[in-house]
């Protein structure tokens, strides 16, 4: 019987890895072009309320340290209006793997900023959400169309750098590129801004600026202004701002020698006044992205480092969750350890937590496969943490 089940989960994943063609890594301008004209487009909305906010945005920018972003005068002003996270940690280098590790609570050994593929056993957050029909899209600066899967596209005038896939979270999985309807709702600006004009907006989404705008090619200055300017209007837009959580902060520390903690503030109508201005100390990573979302809307884990990761605080206030204290001495954080993704040292996908709160094909997937779980449910810090590599 055990040989037999194994039998079916490989026929299933062989399956589900069909093979990607070249011109859908590389494609030319023409081949998009004509894909462009008819690619669907996803549009979901819901209203499903929470217990500390009704819509959740996370802004990602790119490669600075913490002091340098934390003086930057773009950040203090938008510090000001929202709670400063002094003890929010990255999880790796380069930045591929942070994204990754953002919504499906794992980054699987990635070390690079290859066109990688997450297997199509692996679930998301959006597979989370989608168990109470809560709406999601992604929001992708330059983003030639709606589920576009190839690794880059840049400026058709200087070639500059745009959209680069990975800065795209979602679009890495296959549970979410092998599905046409889920990859629809992965957008552009374009998109962005019909569906705030038009009452569209989902109730969790993810935005990445352009290669220049998130400060990738650029300077802090540069990314600081333009959150500014694009957080400023949105955040005295009366439809925008209806129990919203903005959450702005970076993809890694700019430095690989040290540790890599982050710039992080949460905004929004949905932080409560007296907490405006203040700063918030306790330990998070991009893990608590995932968990700050379960516990609002009283959803279940993915039984990956999501589990046990702090909740953002006013959230585990509104929800009677206890967050733990984390001594962060020897914790680095800036190297990935061995996985299915890694590029120098293979390992086997880590089975996640299958009991408790964990989601329920994640239970099915992976709890007849049997095996034991590095991940622990109890502790905010993931489970790799004090890998020498
Ligand atoms: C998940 O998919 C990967 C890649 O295809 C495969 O190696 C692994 O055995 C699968 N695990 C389960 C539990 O199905
Ligand atoms: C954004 O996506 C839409 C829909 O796929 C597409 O028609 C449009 O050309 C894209 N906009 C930009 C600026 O690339
Ligand atoms: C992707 O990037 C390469 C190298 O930077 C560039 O030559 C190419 O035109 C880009 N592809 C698209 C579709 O923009
Ligand atoms: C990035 O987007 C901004 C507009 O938001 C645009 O001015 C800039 O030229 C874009 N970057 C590149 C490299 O095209
Ligand atoms: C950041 O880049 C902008 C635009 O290129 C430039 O004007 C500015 O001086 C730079 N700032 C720093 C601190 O390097
Ligand atoms: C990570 O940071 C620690 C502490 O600064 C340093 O000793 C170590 O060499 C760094 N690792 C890498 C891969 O840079
Ligand atoms: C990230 O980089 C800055 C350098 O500007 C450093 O001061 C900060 O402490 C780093 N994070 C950690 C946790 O070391
Ligand atoms: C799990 O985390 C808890 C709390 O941080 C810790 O006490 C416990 O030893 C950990 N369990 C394992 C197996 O590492």
């Amino acid at each position: 019987m055990v040989s037999f089940a194994v039998v079916i989960a490989l026929a299933a994943t062989v399956a589900a890895q069909t093979p990607i063609t070249f011109s859908t890594i590389r494609p030319s301008y023409t081949e998009i072009e004509a894909t462009a004209a008819t690619a669907p487009v996803g549009e979901l909305t819901s209203n499903v309320n929470g217990h500390a906010f009704n819509r959740f945005i996370q802004i990602w920018l790119e490669n600075q340290n913490y002091d340098t972003a934390a003086v930057d005068p773009s950040f203090e002003e938008l510090a000001k209006q929202g709670i400063t996270l002094t003890n929010y940690w990255a999880l790796t280098h380069p930045s591929e793997p942070n994204y990754v590790a953002a919504v499906g609570g794992d980054y699987f050994g990635i070390d690079s900023d290859n066109f990688e593929r997450v297997p199509a056993n692996v679930s998301t957050v959006v597979d989370l959400l989608e168990t109470k029909h809560i709406s999601w899209a992604e929001y992708q600066e330059d983003m030639p169309y709606a589920g576009f899967e190839g690794y880059n596209f840049s400026n058709q005038q200087t070639f500059a750098s745009d959209y680069v896939r990975k800065h795209n979270p979602l679009v890495i999985y296959d549970s979410i590129a092998n599905n046409k309807e889920r990859l629809s709702n992965i957008k552009n600006f374009t998109s962005f801004y019909y569906d705030l004009q038009n009452g569209l907006l989902p109730q969790w989404s993810f935005i990445t600026p352009n290669m220049t705008n998130d400060g990738h090619d650029t300077n802090m200055t540069v990314g600081g202004k333009w959150s500014l300017d694009f957080l400023t209007p949105l955040l005295s837009n009366s439809y925008f701002m209806k129990n919203t959580l903005i959450l702005l902060t970076f993809d890694e520390n700019g430095t690989k020698s040290i540790g890599n903690k982050v710039f992080s503030i949460l905004l929004g109508d949905a932080v409560p006044t007296h907490y405006k201005g203040t700063s918030d100390n306790t330990f998070y990573t991009h893990y608590s992205c995932i968990s700050s979302v379960s516990h609002n809307w009283g959803l279940p884990t993915l039984g990956r480092n999501d589990y046990g990761s702090n909740v953002f605080q006013f959230v585990a206030e509104a929800t009677g969750y206890r967050n733990k204290a984390v001594d962060t001495t020897g914790f680095y954080a800036n190297s990935s350890i061995p996985g299915y993704l890694s590029s120098k040292q293979w390992a086997p996908l880590p089975v996640p937590i299958t009991s408790g709160n964990v989601l329920q094909s994640v239970k099915q997937t992976w709890g007849k496969f049997g095996g034991h779980s590095p991940y622990n449910a109890s502790s905010p810090l993931p489970y790799d943490s004090f890998y020498a590599y």
